[in-house]
């Protein structure tokens, strides 16, 4: 996202300050971000709020202040993306009606920028149907207008109006200004680790945190793929758009993946399954008793070698990942001969800042020829695009 230049067009409604996380976020996601405000907008919030927070200054004033006297003709041009939050009743029904009276709404008449509309208002107004047609007066010129969301409004009303958490706006803004190289494509990722119960209250399992998996997910879905995403017990929210399947045990992964795989074009397996399951999982708790016990386990299926082994039954892409503490090139090149993979994604677990739980990972990439990509440390959201860039060109190429 770093080459992005997005405009955040802040205007008079009390969600302005909802704005000011949206900023950090957009920065933190390290894409260009500039404020321009409507003059009511700057009673709810200070320029210098924007100004500290994208490190750009902010135009809220046609005539004075910074920038060229084209800057309302420039910046539209400069974007990638306009994002108007909050975008007030008043504010859409200028845009609808091609009015430019301030820098903010002539900026938009001359922007050749994608544009989003997050409109933030009453319940009563949002629903007039004069918002409602020139919302859809919007969306019929191409502009996307994310639906705000439902509860209690600070006008103490309850109902659609309420702006979308910034996280949420920063993820469609994302989805708008990713590549869309993956539409038309199915892509199957299964994450975190599997649970194998011992009994009601306790159970075998391993350290995944599911980060990587979801990173591939919603990488995914950013850039346009149909996503299901088959995933063991996690603390992290499933991204939008993309088909959750929620499983506990190798078993009920295996089931999941197998009925779902037909039509993917690309299997990515980043789950940490189980490789062993309590013999017996007991239906009542099971009591202390002596000094030592000892739990028989058994095999649980390989999945992906199941699916390796059935390449004729699935002629998409199969990527495996190989979690290593010790001889990881050989370890996981074995991994790829031995379960018919296309491409492994090896990471060696010992490290605090890759592997289970971290932020970043640190992978080696090795592909069925024998080639091995050493990846640098990197965000997994970063590494997710990578092994999605990887495993598109495979897909091409066998589709050539
Ligand atoms: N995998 C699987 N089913 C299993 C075990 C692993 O589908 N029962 C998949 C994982 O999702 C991963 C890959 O196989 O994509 C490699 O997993 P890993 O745990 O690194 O290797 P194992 O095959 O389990 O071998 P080992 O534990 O001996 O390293």
């Amino acid at each position: 996202m770093e080459s992005k230049q997005v405009i955040v067009g802040v205007t008079g409604g009390i969600a302005a300050y909802k704005a000011a996380e949206l900023v950090r976020l957009l920065v933190k996601s390290e894409i260009r971000t500039r404020v321009a405000m409507t003059r009511h907008a700057t009673r709810f919030v200070t320029p210098l709020t924007f100004e500290t927070l994208c490190g750009n200054p902010v135009i809220h004033d046609m005539w004075e202040g910074e920038g060229t006297a084209m800057a309302h003709i420039d910046w539209g041009q400069e974007a990638d993306l306009i994002i108007i939050a909050p975008a007030t009743a008043n504010f859409v029904a200028k845009m609808a009606h091609g009015i430019g009276d301030d820098f903010l709404s002539t900026m938009l008449l001359a922007a050749t920028a994608r544009v989003m509309v997050c409109p933030s208002m009453n319940t009563h107004m949002y629903e007039n149907r004069a918002v409602q047609a020139n919302l859809a007066l919007l969306r019929d010129r191409g502009i996307v207008v994310m639906d705000p969301g439902k509860g209690q409004l600070a006008c103490r009303t309850e109902g659609p109006g309420r702006l979308p958490e910034p996280v949420e706006i920063l993820d469609r803004a994302a989805a708008l200004l990713s590549p869309q190289d993956l539409s038309g494509l199915t892509i199957l990722v299964t994450a975190g680790p599997t649970v194998e119960p011992i009994d009601p209250v306790r159970f075998v399992s391993n350290r995944s945190s599911g980060k990587m998996g979801y990173a591939l997910a919603d990488a995914a879905r950013k850039r346009g793929a149909a996503v299901i995403l088959v995933s063991g017990p996690t603390n992290l929210t499933p991204p939008t758009g993309v088909e959750h399947i929620g499983v506990k045990s190798a078993e009920d992964m295996r089931t999941a993946v197998l009925d779902r795989r037909k039509n993917c074009h690309i299997i990515i397996k980043a789950a940490a399954v189980a490789d062993y399951r309590p013999r017996q999982s007991r239906d009542q708790k099971i009591k202390k008793g002596p000094e030592g016990v000892s739990l028989e386990l058994v095999k649980n299926p390989d999945i992906l070698a199941e699916l390796g082994a059935s390449r004729h039954d699935y002629p998409g892409v199969l990527v495996g990942f190989a979690a290593e503490t010790e001889d990881l090139l050989e370890n996981a090149t074995e991994k790829v001969r031995a379960k018919n993979l296309d491409m492994i994604v090896a990471n060696d677990v010992t490290r605090t800042d890759a592997g289970f739980d971290s932020d970043t990972n640190k992978v080696k990439i090795i592909t069925k020829d024998g080639a091995v990509e050493d990846v640098p440390l990197m965000p997994k959201g970063k590494v997710a695009d990578l092994v999605l860039d990887r495993s598109k060109a495979i897909l091409d190429k066998n589709f050539e």
